[in-house]
Protein backbone atom coordinates (compact mmCIF):
# COMPACT_ATOMS: atom_id res chain seq x y z
CA UNK A 1 0.00 0.00 0.00
CA UNK A 2 1.33 3.43 -1.17
CA UNK A 3 1.64 5.65 2.33
CA UNK A 4 0.60 9.07 2.08
CA UNK A 5 2.42 12.06 2.81
CA UNK A 6 1.27 15.45 4.77
CA UNK A 7 2.65 18.21 6.30
CA UNK A 8 0.15 17.83 9.36
CA UNK A 9 0.13 14.12 9.78
CA UNK A 10 1.88 10.51 9.43
CA UNK A 11 0.03 7.28 9.43
CA UNK A 12 1.68 4.50 8.91
CA UNK A 13 0.72 1.11 10.38
CA UNK A 14 0.04 2.18 14.15
CA UNK A 15 2.21 5.25 13.70
CA UNK A 16 0.30 7.97 14.22
CA UNK A 17 1.86 11.43 14.49
CA UNK A 18 0.21 15.11 14.50
CA UNK A 19 2.26 18.34 14.25
CA UNK A 20 1.40 20.14 17.40
CA UNK A 21 -0.40 23.32 15.61
CA UNK A 22 -0.80 24.66 18.94
CA UNK A 23 3.28 25.58 18.91
CA UNK A 24 3.19 27.03 15.51
CA UNK A 25 5.54 29.32 13.99
CA UNK A 26 7.57 29.07 16.40
CA UNK A 27 8.52 25.23 17.14
CA UNK A 28 7.43 22.29 14.74
CA UNK A 29 6.76 19.61 17.17
CA UNK A 30 5.40 16.20 15.98
CA UNK A 31 3.16 14.73 18.35
CA UNK A 32 2.65 10.92 19.15
CA UNK A 33 -1.03 9.99 19.03
CA UNK A 34 -1.63 6.41 20.94
CA UNK A 35 -5.22 6.21 21.32
CA UNK A 36 -8.79 7.90 20.43
CA UNK A 37 -8.52 9.73 23.28
CA UNK A 38 -5.60 11.25 22.85
CA UNK A 39 -6.66 12.40 18.85
CA UNK A 40 -10.02 13.84 20.20
CA UNK A 41 -7.92 15.85 23.09
CA UNK A 42 -5.42 17.19 20.45
CA UNK A 43 -8.74 17.59 18.17
CA UNK A 44 -10.45 20.12 20.83
CA UNK A 45 -7.13 21.27 21.58
CA UNK A 46 -6.89 22.44 18.02
CA UNK A 47 -3.09 20.55 17.85
CA UNK A 48 -4.79 19.25 14.72
CA UNK A 49 -7.65 21.88 13.07
CA UNK A 50 -9.35 22.31 9.51
CA UNK A 51 -12.61 20.87 8.49
CA UNK A 52 -10.64 18.27 6.46
CA UNK A 53 -7.86 17.41 8.75
CA UNK A 54 -9.92 16.72 11.60
CA UNK A 55 -11.86 14.28 9.55
CA UNK A 56 -8.92 12.49 8.28
CA UNK A 57 -7.53 12.65 11.36
CA UNK A 58 -10.49 10.89 13.51
CA UNK A 59 -10.67 8.22 10.64
CA UNK A 60 -6.68 7.27 11.62
CA UNK A 61 -7.25 7.49 15.26
CA UNK A 62 -10.36 4.84 14.91
CA UNK A 63 -8.04 3.04 12.18
CA UNK A 64 -4.93 2.44 14.56
CA UNK A 65 -7.11 1.77 17.20
CA UNK A 66 -8.80 -1.36 15.35
CA UNK A 67 -4.81 -2.35 14.41
CA UNK A 68 -4.17 -2.39 18.38
CA UNK A 69 -7.24 -4.92 18.78
CA UNK A 70 -10.18 -2.66 19.96
CA UNK A 71 -12.91 -4.71 19.79
CA UNK A 72 -16.13 -3.45 17.14
CA UNK A 73 -18.23 -2.53 20.23
CA UNK A 74 -16.04 -0.20 21.51
CA UNK A 75 -14.47 0.78 18.00
CA UNK A 76 -18.55 1.71 17.38
CA UNK A 77 -18.35 4.41 20.77
CA UNK A 78 -15.32 5.75 19.96
CA UNK A 79 -16.25 6.76 16.93
CA UNK A 80 -19.50 8.53 18.59
CA UNK A 81 -16.94 10.43 20.74
CA UNK A 82 -15.02 11.31 17.83
CA UNK A 83 -17.89 12.78 15.96
CA UNK A 84 -18.64 14.62 19.07
CA UNK A 85 -15.14 16.71 19.28
CA UNK A 86 -16.20 19.21 17.78
CA UNK A 87 -19.14 20.22 16.03
CA UNK A 88 -19.35 22.44 13.24
CA UNK A 89 -16.97 21.15 10.43
CA UNK A 90 -19.06 18.37 9.22
CA UNK A 91 -15.94 16.46 7.84
CA UNK A 92 -15.87 15.16 10.55
CA UNK A 93 -18.81 13.77 11.12
CA UNK A 94 -18.67 12.44 7.42
CA UNK A 95 -15.68 11.12 7.89
CA UNK A 96 -16.21 9.30 11.15
CA UNK A 97 -19.70 7.60 9.44
CA UNK A 98 -17.58 6.10 6.54
CA UNK A 99 -15.27 4.53 9.47
CA UNK A 100 -18.42 3.61 11.24
CA UNK A 101 -20.10 2.08 8.21
CA UNK A 102 -16.83 -0.01 7.82
CA UNK A 103 -16.65 -1.16 11.55
CA UNK A 104 -20.04 -2.40 11.14
CA UNK A 105 -19.80 -4.21 7.92
CA UNK A 106 -17.34 -6.18 10.09
CA UNK A 107 -14.20 -5.21 8.38
CA UNK A 108 -10.95 -6.68 9.57
CA UNK A 109 -7.98 -3.97 10.95
CA UNK A 110 -6.17 -4.11 8.27
CA UNK A 111 -8.86 -3.34 5.86
CA UNK A 112 -10.25 -0.12 8.28
CA UNK A 113 -6.63 1.12 7.51
CA UNK A 114 -7.07 0.60 4.00
CA UNK A 115 -10.29 2.48 4.41
CA UNK A 116 -8.20 5.48 6.62
CA UNK A 117 -5.52 5.10 4.09
CA UNK A 118 -8.11 6.20 1.15
CA UNK A 119 -9.78 8.76 3.26
CA UNK A 120 -5.97 10.34 3.94
CA UNK A 121 -5.37 10.25 -0.15
CA UNK A 122 -9.03 11.59 -1.50
CA UNK A 123 -8.52 14.57 0.59
CA UNK A 124 -5.42 15.33 -1.02
CA UNK A 125 -6.81 14.77 -4.42
CA UNK A 126 -9.67 16.70 -3.31
CA UNK A 127 -7.32 19.42 -2.62
CA UNK A 128 -5.70 19.10 -6.17
CA UNK A 129 -8.78 19.15 -7.89
CA UNK A 130 -10.05 22.50 -5.74
CA UNK A 131 -6.38 24.39 -6.57
CA UNK A 132 -6.90 23.45 -9.95
CA UNK A 133 -10.67 24.43 -10.41
CA UNK A 134 -9.56 27.99 -8.67
CA UNK A 135 -6.45 29.03 -10.27
CA UNK A 136 -8.64 30.61 -13.11
CA UNK A 137 -10.03 33.47 -10.69
CA UNK A 138 -6.73 34.79 -9.85
CA UNK A 139 -5.27 36.69 -12.19
CA UNK A 140 -1.76 38.50 -12.09
CA UNK A 141 -1.06 41.53 -9.96
CA UNK A 142 -3.71 40.40 -7.60
CA UNK A 143 -3.96 41.55 -4.09
CA UNK A 144 -5.78 38.22 -1.74
CA UNK A 145 -7.39 39.05 1.37
CA UNK A 146 -7.79 35.38 3.15
CA UNK A 147 -8.88 34.58 6.75
CA UNK A 148 -8.17 32.23 9.26
CA UNK A 149 -6.08 28.80 7.95
CA UNK A 150 -7.23 26.88 4.71
CA UNK A 151 -3.97 25.25 3.46
CA UNK A 152 -1.94 22.47 4.13
CA UNK A 153 -2.21 22.61 7.67
CA UNK A 154 -6.00 22.17 7.35
CA UNK A 155 -6.45 19.45 5.05
CA UNK A 156 -3.99 16.14 3.85
CA UNK A 157 -3.66 18.14 0.47
CA UNK A 158 -1.69 21.48 -0.30
CA UNK A 159 -5.25 22.79 0.95
CA UNK A 160 -8.11 25.05 -0.01
CA UNK A 161 -8.36 28.45 -0.14
CA UNK A 162 -4.54 28.59 -0.02
CA UNK A 163 -4.38 25.81 -2.25
CA UNK A 164 -5.86 27.63 -5.15
CA UNK A 165 -3.33 30.67 -3.93
CA UNK A 166 -0.60 28.11 -4.06
CA UNK A 167 -1.59 26.68 -7.32
CA UNK A 168 -1.80 30.72 -8.90
CA UNK A 169 1.66 31.25 -7.76
CA UNK A 170 3.15 28.15 -8.83
CA UNK A 171 1.63 28.88 -12.31
CA UNK A 172 3.85 32.00 -12.53
CA UNK A 173 1.11 34.78 -11.28
CA UNK A 174 2.52 37.84 -9.48
CA UNK A 175 0.44 37.87 -6.28
CA UNK A 176 0.27 39.17 -2.84
CA UNK A 177 -1.73 37.53 -0.07
CA UNK A 178 -3.34 39.69 2.76
CA UNK A 179 -3.32 37.56 5.51
CA UNK A 180 -5.96 38.11 8.57
CA UNK A 181 -4.45 37.75 12.15
CA UNK A 182 -7.75 35.45 13.02
CA UNK A 183 -8.57 36.69 16.38
CA UNK A 184 -8.66 34.87 18.87
CA UNK A 185 -5.98 31.96 18.20
CA UNK A 186 -4.76 33.60 15.13
CA UNK A 187 -4.68 31.13 12.70
CA UNK A 188 -4.08 33.34 9.94
CA UNK A 189 -1.01 35.47 12.05
CA UNK A 190 0.46 31.85 12.62
CA UNK A 191 -0.23 29.37 10.14
CA UNK A 192 -0.97 30.82 7.16
CA UNK A 193 1.75 33.27 7.54
CA UNK A 194 4.12 30.25 7.90
CA UNK A 195 2.36 28.41 5.35
CA UNK A 196 3.02 31.47 2.74
CA UNK A 197 6.84 31.72 4.13
CA UNK A 198 6.95 28.31 3.29
CA UNK A 199 5.92 28.26 0.09
CA UNK A 200 7.72 31.71 -0.82
CA UNK A 201 4.37 33.76 -1.47
CA UNK A 202 4.64 37.42 -0.69
CA UNK A 203 1.92 38.59 1.72
CA UNK A 204 1.27 40.50 4.50
CA UNK A 205 0.14 40.49 7.99
CA UNK A 206 -2.79 42.56 9.14
CA UNK A 207 -5.37 42.65 11.98
CA UNK A 208 -8.99 41.61 11.41
CA UNK A 209 -9.96 45.27 11.70
CA UNK A 210 -7.58 46.21 9.53
CA UNK A 211 -9.24 44.88 6.19
CA UNK A 212 -11.88 47.70 5.39
CA UNK A 213 -9.39 50.21 5.65
CA UNK A 214 -7.50 48.37 2.73
CA UNK A 215 -10.48 48.07 0.62
CA UNK A 216 -11.43 51.14 0.78
CA UNK A 217 -7.68 52.26 0.08
CA UNK A 218 -7.98 50.08 -3.05
CA UNK A 219 -5.22 47.61 -1.95
CA UNK A 220 -7.65 44.19 -1.94
CA UNK A 221 -9.24 43.50 -5.17
CA UNK A 222 -10.50 39.62 -4.21
CA UNK A 223 -10.56 37.48 -0.67
CA UNK A 224 -10.80 33.43 -0.80
CA UNK A 225 -11.61 31.39 2.56
CA UNK A 226 -11.88 27.95 3.18
CA UNK A 227 -15.61 26.47 4.86
CA UNK A 228 -16.45 24.45 7.80
CA UNK A 229 -19.91 23.52 6.82
CA UNK A 230 -21.93 24.12 3.28
CA UNK A 231 -25.61 24.53 3.80
CA UNK A 232 -27.23 22.98 0.59
CA UNK A 233 -28.84 26.36 -0.18
CA UNK A 234 -25.10 28.24 -0.52
CA UNK A 235 -24.93 29.70 3.31
CA UNK A 236 -21.52 28.31 4.58
CA UNK A 237 -19.87 28.66 8.00
CA UNK A 238 -16.14 29.33 8.77
CA UNK A 239 -13.78 30.73 11.00
CA UNK A 240 -15.35 33.58 12.85
CA UNK A 241 -14.83 36.78 11.46
CA UNK A 242 -15.25 35.17 7.56
CA UNK A 243 -19.13 36.81 7.46
CA UNK A 244 -17.44 40.14 8.43
CA UNK A 245 -14.89 39.75 5.36
CA UNK A 246 -17.63 38.96 2.61
CA UNK A 247 -19.91 41.88 4.02
CA UNK A 248 -16.69 44.40 3.29
CA UNK A 249 -16.50 42.41 0.08
CA UNK A 250 -20.18 43.29 -0.92
CA UNK A 251 -20.07 46.87 0.05
CA UNK A 252 -16.52 46.96 -1.80
CA UNK A 253 -17.37 45.49 -5.05
CA UNK A 254 -14.90 42.72 -4.23
CA UNK A 255 -15.63 38.83 -5.45
CA UNK A 256 -15.72 37.14 -2.54
CA UNK A 257 -15.08 32.73 -3.19
CA UNK A 258 -15.05 30.16 -1.02
CA UNK A 259 -13.52 26.88 -1.52
CA UNK A 260 -13.88 23.53 -0.54
CA UNK A 261 -13.99 19.47 -1.21
CA UNK A 262 -17.52 17.98 -1.23
CA UNK A 263 -16.95 16.83 2.29
CA UNK A 264 -17.70 19.85 3.52
CA UNK A 265 -21.06 20.07 2.06
CA UNK A 266 -23.59 18.75 4.13
CA UNK A 267 -26.62 17.71 2.11
CA UNK A 268 -29.04 17.37 5.82
CA UNK A 269 -28.41 20.58 6.70
CA UNK A 270 -30.70 23.05 4.21
CA UNK A 271 -29.96 26.27 5.06
CA UNK A 272 -26.66 28.18 7.64
CA UNK A 273 -29.16 28.93 9.95
CA UNK A 274 -28.75 25.33 11.03
CA UNK A 275 -25.54 24.80 11.27
CA UNK A 276 -24.38 24.23 14.55
CA UNK A 277 -21.46 26.85 15.79
CA UNK A 278 -19.20 25.85 18.58
CA UNK A 279 -18.72 28.05 21.58
CA UNK A 280 -15.02 28.16 22.88
CA UNK A 281 -13.88 28.83 26.30
CA UNK A 282 -13.70 32.34 27.41
CA UNK A 283 -10.10 31.98 27.85
CA UNK A 284 -9.32 32.46 24.29
CA UNK A 285 -10.34 35.65 23.99
CA UNK A 286 -9.05 36.93 28.13
CA UNK A 287 -6.00 36.40 26.66
CA UNK A 288 -3.27 33.96 24.76
CA UNK A 289 -0.91 31.89 26.63
CA UNK A 290 0.97 33.65 28.84
CA UNK A 291 -0.53 36.81 27.71
CA UNK A 292 -3.65 37.67 29.71
CA UNK A 293 -4.73 41.26 28.83
CA UNK A 294 -8.53 41.30 29.94
CA UNK A 295 -9.73 41.49 33.48
CA UNK A 296 -9.78 37.94 34.61
CA UNK A 297 -13.79 38.41 35.52
CA UNK A 298 -14.60 39.86 32.29
CA UNK A 299 -17.50 38.78 30.43
CA UNK A 300 -17.13 36.89 27.41
CA UNK A 301 -18.64 35.78 24.44
CA UNK A 302 -16.35 33.43 21.98
CA UNK A 303 -18.47 31.62 18.63
CA UNK A 304 -15.88 30.06 16.90
CA UNK A 305 -17.56 30.21 13.36
CA UNK A 306 -19.85 32.43 11.49
CA UNK A 307 -22.29 31.95 8.80
CA UNK A 308 -22.01 33.31 5.59
CA UNK A 309 -24.81 33.84 3.33
CA UNK A 310 -24.72 32.50 -0.25
CA UNK A 311 -25.75 35.65 -1.42
CA UNK A 312 -22.56 37.34 -0.65
CA UNK A 313 -20.57 34.34 -2.27
CA UNK A 314 -19.31 35.11 -5.75
CA UNK A 315 -18.59 31.30 -7.07
CA UNK A 316 -18.05 28.17 -4.72
CA UNK A 317 -15.37 26.62 -5.82
CA UNK A 318 -15.12 22.61 -5.39
CA UNK A 319 -13.11 19.65 -6.33
CA UNK A 320 -15.83 18.64 -9.38
CA UNK A 321 -16.20 22.43 -10.46
CA UNK A 322 -16.83 25.87 -9.57
CA UNK A 323 -20.40 26.70 -9.03
CA UNK A 324 -22.22 29.61 -9.15
CA UNK A 325 -25.25 31.08 -7.77
CA UNK A 326 -27.51 29.76 -10.27
CA UNK A 327 -25.86 25.75 -9.81
CA UNK A 328 -27.02 26.29 -6.03
CA UNK A 329 -30.56 27.60 -6.89
CA UNK A 330 -30.41 24.44 -8.76
CA UNK A 331 -29.92 22.05 -5.98
CA UNK A 332 -26.55 20.97 -6.68
CA UNK A 333 -25.85 20.57 -2.67
CA UNK A 334 -28.47 18.42 -2.04
CA UNK A 335 -26.71 15.34 -2.40
O1 LIG B 1 -11.04 26.30 14.37
P1 LIG B 1 -10.29 25.87 13.14
O2 LIG B 1 -8.89 26.39 13.09
O3 LIG B 1 -10.36 24.38 12.94
O4 LIG B 1 -11.09 26.54 11.96
C1 LIG B 1 -10.68 26.29 10.66
C2 LIG B 1 -11.39 27.08 9.63
O5 LIG B 1 -12.31 27.80 9.90
C3 LIG B 1 -10.95 26.85 8.22
O6 LIG B 1 -11.09 28.00 7.46
C4 LIG B 1 -11.84 25.74 7.63
O7 LIG B 1 -11.79 24.62 8.44
C5 LIG B 1 -11.45 25.38 6.26
S1 LIG B 1 -9.97 24.47 6.23
C6 LIG B 1 -9.63 23.95 4.68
Amino acid sequence: MNHPTSIAIEFENQNLQILDQQLLPHKETWLKIETVKDMILAIKALKVRGAPLIGVAAACALAQSALKGTSQTALLSEADELAEARPTAVNLMICVERMRKAILDRLNPQELYKVAIEIFIEDINLCEKISNNGNPFIKDGDNILTHCNAGALATAGIGTALGVIKRAHESGKKIHVYVDETRPLLQGGRLTAWEMEKAKIPYTLISDNMAGHLMSLGKINKAITGADRIAVNGDFANKIGTYSVAVLCKHHNIPFYVAAPYTTVDPQTPNGKLIPIEQRHESEVKGYGEAQWAPSKANVYNPSFDVTPAELVSAWILDKKAYTKSDIEKGVFKC
